[in-house]
């Protein structure tokens, strides 16, 4: 059994797995390379034989316990014919949403358009890197897609008021969303992903009152979706204030916590195993300092099954020499 699958379904504690959000990509000079050389974001995330190298590049470097899929929260609303694109230090930019012909796209041609990730999944699981590992498929949670395709663009720090007006709107794209991410975690599990995460990077925009109606509910719904299919489910619901409501209400396997999170407290509080936390910013600043705040996690989770991560996605300016640092010490950790 891989270690990540001894903390998740066995409870263990002081294993120390570790794989790291957004560990395919941006801060490693290999990956640089080839996106330098392929502009288009999508058309790379679509092309299964770089996608599944993108993929093994940080475990042919660091002595990770996961794998996770280089694709895109995005590639949903893309499958669903909403043209997304990747703006040079903006960020990504949707085009308009058409209910009308997105509420006529058939299951299958979905399928068709984002079959290169299915295949990517299927070729990395079979590699020599990934035994005894894991393989993480991921989603956006439904609100984070509903943000970025209502609003067409990362929010940044708050919504326009405008962006609850059109319940209907809201509503009907909640439906579409709820029944192709559905389609999208089967056919990643079916692939090989045998852990699935769901991002809701944006869950920490609303206020307390809102987040039974677009966090708990359609992600409990979504979680006991990807229960049925016996996969384990992480969820990451960044900036959210009450880590145990959530835990209580949408009873995911693995709660991955942000960095604002205090983990004496949330160990008190939650049952569940935890994954994360570390701020990825203290990987920008020396050995000493990464030592004590990664051993400061360690300890604090001694005893608890816990499962080493950062508390958002690691930064592109990120020296490989510092991850290679952390997981080690990590790994070592006795
Ligand atoms: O974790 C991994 O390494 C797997 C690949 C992965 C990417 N995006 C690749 C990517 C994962 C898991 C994601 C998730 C994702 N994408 C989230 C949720 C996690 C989070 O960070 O909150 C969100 C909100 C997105 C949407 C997105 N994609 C944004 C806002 C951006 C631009 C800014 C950025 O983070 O770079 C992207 C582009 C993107 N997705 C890149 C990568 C490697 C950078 C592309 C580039 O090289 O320009």
């Amino acid at each position: 059994m891989t270690l990540i699958n001894e903390v998740i379904i066995n409870k263990k504690s002081n294993l120390n797995p570790i794989w790291i959000m957004r560990q395919a990509g941006r801060y490693l000079p290999e990956f640089r390379k080839i996106r330098k050389l392929n502009p288009n974001f999508i058309k790379l995330c679509l092309n299964e034989n770089l996608s599944s190298k993108i993929t093994l590049q940080p475990l042919k470097r660091f002595n990770l316990d996961a794998a996770i899929i280089f694709s895109d929260i995005l590639m949903l609303p893309y499958g669903l014919d909403q043209s997304v694109i990747f703006k040079k230090n903006f960020g990504p930019l949707l085009g308009d949403l058409n209910l009308n012909q997105m509420s006529k796209i058939k299951e299958k041609d979905f399928v068709a358009k984002l079959s290169p990730i299915y295949k990517a999944i299927n070729n990395v699981s079979k590699n020599e890197l990934l035994i005894n590992k894991n393989m993480i498929g991921f989603v956006g949670a439904p609100w984070t897609l509903l943000v970025y395709m209502i609003n067409k663009q990362s929010p940044k720090i708050k919504l326009k008021r405008t962006f609850f007006k059109d319940k209907i709107l809201i509503n009907e794209t909640l439906l579409i969303i709820d029944k192709f991410l559905k389609k999208h975690i089967k056919n990643q599990i079916k692939s090989g992903a045998n852990i699935i995460q769901i991002f809701d990077s944006w869950a920490g925009l609303l206020d307390e009152k809102d987040l039974p109606d677009y966090v708990y509910y359609p992600t409990l719904n979504l979680v006991n979706y990807i229960k049925t299919l016996h996969v384990p489910v992480i969820c990451f619901p960044r900036g959210i204030k009450n880590y145990k409501n959530y835990c209580e209400n949408v009873k995911p396997d693995v709660i991955s916590i942000d960095y604002e999170v205090d983990p004496y407290l949330i160990k008190k509080q939650i049952k569940i195993p935890i994954q994360g936390g570390l701020n990825p910013k203290i990987l920008l600043t020396n050995k000493e300092n990464l030592k004590k705040q990664t051993f400061k996690y360690l300890k604090i989770f001694k005893d608890f099954p816990y499962i080493f991560n950062l508390g958002h996605g690691i930064l592109p300016e990120t020296k490989p020499e510092m991850v290679e640092y952390m997981v080690n010490l990590v790994k070592d950790y006795k």
